[in-house]
């Protein structure tokens, strides 16, 4: 049995940088036809130059594979329009991160005021360039997300011409806000689709299942996989493969982030079979990004067949999800 995806799209995807950038690079590369690159290197990606170097240095480790990395910059209150005007160029969507949430956040936004976000997010109104949002607050861990959903209510009304994509959602409570403002939408990660905290916490500690925001109850994915699965037109998949060394995973502070950059196509085939929905899974993986961006992928074939694929214990010194365990689907070739 074979599986034809076209030009499969992650739209959230850490590359990161130098010697980490060279490994996994190649490994979204090969199997995707683009992706959102997020912006949170050690120095966040926030002028035009510092965006064209990091994007010249993706392409080369990417070599000759036909895919195409969709640029962002780290949000500022502080951007102005001729700024953005000229951003617009490069960049397909800014990341706004709340101070200190996540993996190099410390020149994240600590208000989430209106007021003190307005320059910002009504250039971006005008210009139209998606704002995508890691959705937390600073409260207590397994109610972050919801805690911001009023956060989200309030730009979605003050900025209703502003695409806001409230990225890797973890539950049932943002869910329900996409069929509540039409300027909503959502990316899904594929590890929020088949854990919940139990698989990180309930039995022996499992660090590489460590991510912000958490992984949380049954319900939520539950929630999660039904908007998924029946693709809802306002969700799309975005990895928010966030890959760190084995030496920062497996240790004291582990480091947040799932990698799963080159498993994740064959375990999204499937979840999506088990759950009969195989015709599903290319509207997740490519259409519905490609009608949110409103733009044109690189024509890419991702060919998977039903032959057992045994997940690398490591590369280089990356963990990935799955790790030594075997997959019914592989990637029998690429064209
Ligand atoms: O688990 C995560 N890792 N969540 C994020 O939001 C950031 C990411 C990273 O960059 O490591
Ligand atoms: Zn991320």
């Amino acid at each position: 049995m074979e599986l034809v995806l076209n030009s499969p799209l992650d739209m959230h995807l850490h590359l990161r940088d130098a010697d980490m950038l060279k490994i996994v690079a190649p490994l979204s590369s090969y199997s995707f036809a683009g992706g959102i690159i997020m912006p949170n290197l050690v120095s966040p990606i926030t002028s035009i130059e510092t965006l064209v170097e990091y994007k010249q240095r993706v392409k080369d480790a990417i070599g000759d594979d036909n895919f195409e990395p969709l640029m962002t910059l780290f949000f500022k209150s502080d951007y102005t329009y001729d700024f953005l005007k000229e951003a617009k160029k490069y960049i397909s969507a800014i990341k706004l991160y709340p101070f200190g949430i996540t993996t190099n956040s410390k020149d994240g936004v600590s208000s989430m005021k209106i007021e003190d976000l307005r320059q910002t997010f009504e250039a971006m109104s005008e210009l139209n360039i998606p704002l995508l949002v890691h959705g937390e607050t600073n409260g207590f861990v397994m109610d972050r997300e919801k805690e911001f959903g009023s956060v989200y209510e309030q730009f979605a009304t003050s900025f209703p011409k502003l695409k806001i994509i409230m990225e890797h959602i973890t539950t049932k409570h943002s869910v329900d806000l996409l069929d509540k403002y039409e300027n909503l939408y959502a990316t899904i990660t594929l590890h929020h689709l088949l854990i919940t905290l139990d698989d990180v916490a309930g039995g022996a500690l499992n660090p590489h299942l460590f991510c912000k925001p958490i992984a949380k109850r049954p319900e939520d994915r539950e929630a999660l996989l039904s908007v998924a699965l029946l693709v809802h037109p306002k969700v799309m998949f975005g990895s928010d493969s966030a890959p760190h060394p084995m030496s920062k995973k497996e240790s004291c502070g582990c480091a947040a982030g799932v990698f799963t950059a080159p498993i994740a196509l064959q375990a999204l085939a499937t979840l999506f079979e088990k759950h009969g929905v195989l015709e599903n899974l290319q509207a997740f993986v490519s259409d519905n990004a490609k009608r949110i961006y409103n733009f044109t992928p690189i024509k890419k074939k991702v060919v998977l067949e039903k032959k057992l694929f045994t997940t690398p214990v490591l590369y280089k010194n990356i963990v990935p999800m799955f790790a030594g365990s075997e997959l019914p689907w592989s990637i029998k070739n690429v064209r």
